[in-house]
Order: C-alpha cells, then sequence, then structure tokens
C-alpha cells in the first residue's frame, strides 16, 4: 500500500474497501448491538479496534482504516450530534456566524481522545505489511452537514451561507481546516501510516466554489500535514468532482486520489495516473450483484489501472446489502491477477 503510494507499481495492487468494517458483516452488527448507538461505537476504542479488524480477519485487506465517521469532527467542536436509526445523522444546525460562536476548537482533542486512542490500539494489532488508513471529511463535505443538520439533496442552506455571507462561511471553512489538521496530525502521531480525505459532496459545487472550497481547504490541509508529517502520504476523495478532477489532482497537494465509479478508468490511466496513484473504483452495486458482471468489472479494472500505481477499492462505501462471499470472490480475483501478457 504504501509502495503503491510512492509511485510504485504492486502486482498485484493493494486492496482495501471503503466502509470495509460495516452493517454487512454478521460480526459487526452483533458488536453494533452490544455498543449502543454508533457514535457510542466510534468513542469506544476497544470495540473500535475490533470491528476495525473484522474485515481484515475475513478478506486480508492490504490496509485497516480506522472505524469512525466524518461527522466526529463536528461532535468534537461540541456541535450536537446524533444517528437516528434508519435517518443517518442529525446535527444542530449552524446557519449563520452567531452558530459558529457555539464552535470550540480548544475542546477538539480532549472529546476526540477515545479516537486517538483507538487508532493506537489498532496499529498495535496489525501486522507490519499491513497499513493503517486514518481519515477526516474533507472541510467542504463537513460544513454540509453541519449546515444542513444532516443529508442533504440541495445543500440549499450551505449553499445560501456561502453566496450571501462569504466571510462568515469562509470562517466556518478556516475553522475545519484548523480541526482537519489537528485531528489528522493526532491520527498520525497514534500510529496511522496515510491519510484520506473524504470530500463525498465536492461534485455539488460549480468549478469556481470547487476552487474555492474543495481545492484551497485541501490544499491548505495537505501542505500543514506534509510540513508536520513529511513521509505520510495523503489520498483525497473528492467524490464526482468529474472535470475538475485534473486541478484537483495538480493542486491540491495529494499523493493519491480516489475515484467514484463515474470516472473511466482509461480517462483515470491517461490524464491522472502519472501525477499521483489512483484509487478506485468499481461501483459498490456490482458487490451485491456478483457472477459474471462483477468479475468481468474487476478484470478490467485492474487491466487498465494495474500496470501503474493503483489501489484497488470501490468508487464509494460497501452497501449494506452486500452479501460477504461476494466480497471474498472479489479478494481472490484480485489476489490472484497477473498483468495481461497480450500487451
Ligand atoms: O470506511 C470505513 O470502513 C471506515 C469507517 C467510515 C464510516 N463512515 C463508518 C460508518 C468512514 C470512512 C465513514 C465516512 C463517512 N461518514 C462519509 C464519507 C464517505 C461517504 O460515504 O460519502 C460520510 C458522508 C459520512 C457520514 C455518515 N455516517 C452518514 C451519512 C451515515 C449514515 C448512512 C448509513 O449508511 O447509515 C453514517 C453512518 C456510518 N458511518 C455507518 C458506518 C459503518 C453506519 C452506522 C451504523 O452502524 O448504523
Amino acid at each position: 500500500m504504501l509502495a503503491a503510494l510512492a509511485g510504485q507499481a504492486q502486482t498485484p495492487p493493494p486492496f482495501w474497501l471503503m466502509r470495509q468494517a460495516g452493517r454487512y458483516l454478521p460480526e459487526y452488527r452483533q458488536v453494533r448491538a452490544q455498543a449502543g448507538g454508533f457514535l457510542d461505537l466510534c468513542m469506544n476504542p476497544e470495540l473500535a479496534c475490533e470491528v476495525t479488524l473484522q474485515p481484515l480477519r475475513r478478506y486480508g485487506m492490504d490496509a485497516a482504516i480506522l472505524f469512525s465517521d466524518i461527522l466526529i469532527i463536528p461532535h468534537a467542536l461540541g456541535q450536537g450530534l446524533r444517528f437516528a436509526e434508519g435517518e443517518g445523522p442529525v446535527l444542530d444546525a449552524i446557519r449563520d456566524q452567531q452558530g459558529l460562536l457555539k464552535l470550540d476548537l480548544d475542546g477538539l482533542h480532549r472529546r476526540a481522545a477515545p479516537v486517538y486512542e483507538t487508532v493506537s490500539r489498532i496499529r498495535a494489532a496489525l501486522d507490519d505489511r499491513t497499513a493503517l488508513i486514518g481519515f477526516a471529511g474533507s472541510p467542504w463535505t463537513v460544513a454540509c452537514y453541519m449546515v444542513e443538520g444532516g443529508g442533504s439533496k440541495e445543500y440549499a442552506h450551505v449553499k445560501r451561507f456561502a453566496y450571501t455571507d462569504p466571510a462568515g462561511f469562509n470562517r466556518l471553512i478556516d475553522i475545519l481546516v484548523e480541526a482537519t489538521v489537528e485531528y489528522l496530525s493526532m491520527q498520525i502521531q497514534a500510529g496511522a501510516e496515510l491519510v484520506q480525505l473524504f470530500d463525498s459532496w465536492a461534485g455539488a459545487l460549480s468549478a469556481p466554489d470547487f476552487q474555492r472550497f474543495v481545492v484551497a481547504p485541501t490544499r491548505r490541509i495537505t501542505a500543514a500535514l506534509k510540513e508536520r508529517h513529511p513521509g505520510t502520504p495523503i489520498i483525497g476523495f473528492p467524490r464526482t468532482a468529474g472535470l475538475n478532477l485534473e486541478g484537483f489532482v495538480e493542486q491540491a497537494g495529494v499523493d493519491a486520489v480516489s475515484l467514484d465509479p463515474g470516472v473511466p478508468a482509461s480517462w483515470a490511466a491517461k490524464h491522472l495516473q502519472h501525477k499521483v496513484a489512483v484509487q478506485g473504483n468499481l461501483d459498490p452495486v456490482l458487490l451485491i450483484a456478483g457472477g459474471e458482471a462483477m468479475d468481468r468489472a474487476v478484470l478490467d479494472l485492474l487491466e487498465t489501472l494495474g500496470n501503474r500505481p493503483f489501489i484497488f477499492n470501490l468508487g464509494h462505501g460497501i452497501i449494506k446489502e452486500t452479501s460477504p462471499e461476494n466480497v471474498s470472490r472479489l479478494a481472490g480475483l484480485i489476489r490472484d491477477w497477473k498483468p495481461d501478457t497480450r500487451d
């Protein structure tokens, strides 16, 4: 994993899966029930470490990802957060500058301390060949949840904040840049060997706003982390960024880019892979479908991207209806793959 991130193609490529720990695994559902709620599980180092390791025991991924959530930063800044069953996250929405006064950067490390403890427990439990991925949400996506108060289709509240009070909204982005640098820095000190920034809603922005709210804040975060932790690779995931991807790769300061399923692998091979390692981008629904369709798509991806720096992954998180057997088959296909000698 670290060699691929350093720009060396690996055969077979390393793999892990976004949301590799989660509800598709019966052993996860069992621990989750024991923990209470999802947030309780994230804040319980012993149980969070256990669920992080569950998919590795079954499938032997090349990396573990800290079991946590991108909404831990708002939570650790003091914003009210709960995960309502069947509804997803619910936050006490912040809609204006007044609301920002409630955020408490000074309390960040105290409230996030269980996460750092989870990271060190996971690192201690892993062998040397398995990388540990720390993560955070990117400022834009985290701001979406903080301002909308949960998931959204139109992003009307967060965009209205950004458009009508640019100074206030930039203040929120500044707080999130600082919190993210601090939070990831502590994860790295605790044992994370690389980090990923999830920008799930990057695709909701116009090109100029993508530059303002995705590229610029990401660049500030990568610059600060590179200064504090020069050898630690950073993966960016500006989901559904489309034609903005090339600019992101050139300017955001990431070592790798994670691609959503809509990005043609052949385009990524030609336009991105000589600049950064690429990660992705199997449609997670193929892991539900399985069979011929999955096999063909997996082999196509490996043929197209596998000869250059590549990390096999999904284009988005595993869906809870996924059959664990299909994940097993996927792991086998990747492990047995060899470059096609025809080309
Ligand atoms: O990849 C991993 O295995 C690490 C753990 C991880 C989770 N969330 C666990 C989780 C990571 C990296 C995330 C990131 C995350 N969280 C993102 C960015 C990636 C993406 O999916 O776009 C976002 C937007 C969130 C916010 C979030 N967390 C939502 C919208 C939800 C509800 C959706 C759902 O599937 O229920 C969550 C909950 C969540 N985060 C679960 C898990 C395993 C399900 C919680 C449960 O057990 O009930």
